[in-house]
């Protein structure tokens, strides 16, 4: 076991998940249909053809997930609410019910000394505010803004942090101008709408809640990695700056320097969304951390991309590349100036399977594991102050337009029985923590 010498006595260990990928439940005491329930029922969006109504069904299996948890040693964990369980029309009525739900996971969580991370807002909007146009219309970052200060007030004294959005490139990209993810429309001016709509939600929800007297640190989550040009031409090197604004700076700038990038305003001409006056003062409102998801690095240049004989991917295709998280990191504390970090997912997806004995032997994720947490232990010796790191994820579960195809979880699941198996990672991640919190318990 190699510890890293680096890490702060506080850093917290943990993992991750989101609602809809693993609560299943989905026509249950009240909670109505969010866009990904909608989607999903599209023909041929999702590669298995499956959904969300069971997923893990961590609705019905919630203590012992949580007893599972503390087994482990896991420390922290991040989850995202279901915002069409506690508020089914994303408008009026609260549902008592799904509330209750989060009020028995946080108390859950806290009775068994693991920190809850809550997420408002992981891709599931619901349909009812699609409905009226979704995130393209200005008005839903208002109800946003509704929903963030109602949970806000219910939970903020019981969990140790709120984040607004997770990945609102995802949403804005993957779900508005690919159109391969909810709710599947493809258009670009939209999706740059969308993204400007996502972060002045994200700004007013911030401003709402502070001046409701929330006390819990409040943050963003953004998805990021380095942009590389595959090769040194200069046609692969301006889509490498491109995609970096769009992917990096066009999320980062507004929220830490108040504007857009001016190199990707250029490009996107009419497609640049409109933006109000103040939206931008909004929306580069101060916060107190920001949550990084790292999987991989993305290689840019002529389509399609060819990775290097020999080089490691995972189930999903990705480049295994640990120091892309230093690097990223390292640019990211030179180019802005930046509240506390957390590594608020990072894993990797492998085609596991049970074997006799009951053991789920998954060395290659344990090593993608112990490398992450290497980089990362780099970066704090180079002076970026990160407080946290959280393994996506806790369980195999429903990969959006992957359906159940792809396991990234450090538990195996049985979709069939529900049986839950923790996997090799699991103990190599148990062990670490022990190890590791150990060590930094001494440090000075
Ligand atoms: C991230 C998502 C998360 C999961 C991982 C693999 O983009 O936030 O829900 O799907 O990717």
């Amino acid at each position: 076991m190699t510890l890293h010498p680096s890490f702060p006595k506080d850093f917290v260990w943990g993992t991750a998940t989101s609602a809809f990928q693993i609560e299943g439940a989905a026509a249950e005491d009240g909670r109505a249909p969010s866009i990904w329930d909608s989607f999903c029922r599209q023909p041929g969006v999702i590669l298995d053809g499956s959904n969300g109504d069971i997923a893990c069904d961590h609705y019905h299996r919630m203590p012992a997930d949580l007893d599972l948890m503390r087994d482990l040693g896991l420390k922290a964990y991040r989850f995202s609410t279901s915002w069409s369980r506690v508020q089914p029309d994303g408008i009026g009525a609260w549902n008592d019910k799904g509330l209750g739900f989060y009020d028995r996971l946080v108390d859950g969580l806290l009775e068994r000394g693991i920190a809850p991370y809550l997420t408002l807002y992981h891709w599931d909007l619901p349909q009812a505010l699609q409905d009226q146009g979704g995130w393209a219309e200005r008005d839903v970052a208002l109800r946003f803004v509704d929903y963030a200060e109602t949970m806000a007030l219910r939970f903020g004294d019981r969990v140790a942090s709120i984040t607004t959005h997770n990945e609102p490139w995802v949403v804005a990209t993957l779900g508005h101008e690919q159109g391969i993810f909810a709710p599947g429309i493809k258009n670009r001016r939209t999706a740059l709408q969308v993204a400007h709509h996502l972060l002045l939600s994200h700004g007013m929800a911030v401003l709402a809640m502070r001046a409701a007297g929330v006390k819990s640190p409040l943050g963003i989550v953004l998805n990021q990695g380095p942009i590389v040009p595959a090769t040194d031409s200069e046609h692969d090197r301006s889509r490498a700056r491109l995609e970096d604004g769009l992917l990096i700076r066009w999320y980062m700038d507004p929220i830490f320097r108040g504007r857009y990038p001016d190199d990707v305003l250029a490009h996107l001409r009419d497609d640049a969304p409109q933006v109000q006056d103040g939206d931008m003062r909004v929306i580069r409102t101060p916060i107190d951390f920001l949550g990084l998801n790292y999987y991989t690095r993305s290689l840019v240049g002529s389509e399609p991309i060819q990775h290097p004989p020999g080089t490691e991917l995972t189930d999903m295709g990705w480049e295994v590349y640990p120091q892309g998280l230093t690097e990223l990191m390292l640019r990211l504390h030179r180019d802005y100036t930046l509240p506390p970090l957390y590594i608020t997912e990072n894993g990797a997806a492998y085609q596991d399977g049970l074997v006799s004995g009951g053991r789920v032997p998954d060395p290659l994720r344990a090593e993608y594991l112990r490398r992450h947490i290497g980089a990362v232990g780099d970066a704090i010796a180079a002076g970026v102050d990160v407080r946290g790191y959280f393994c996506w994820s806790l369980f195999d579960n429903f990969e959006w337009a992957f359906g159940y195809s792809k396991r990234f979880g450090i538990v195996h699941v049985d979709y069939a029985s529900g049986l839950r198996t923790p996997k090799d990672s699991a103990y190599w991640y148990r062990d670490f923590i022990a190890a590791q919190t150990a060590r930094q318990a001494v440090t000075p």
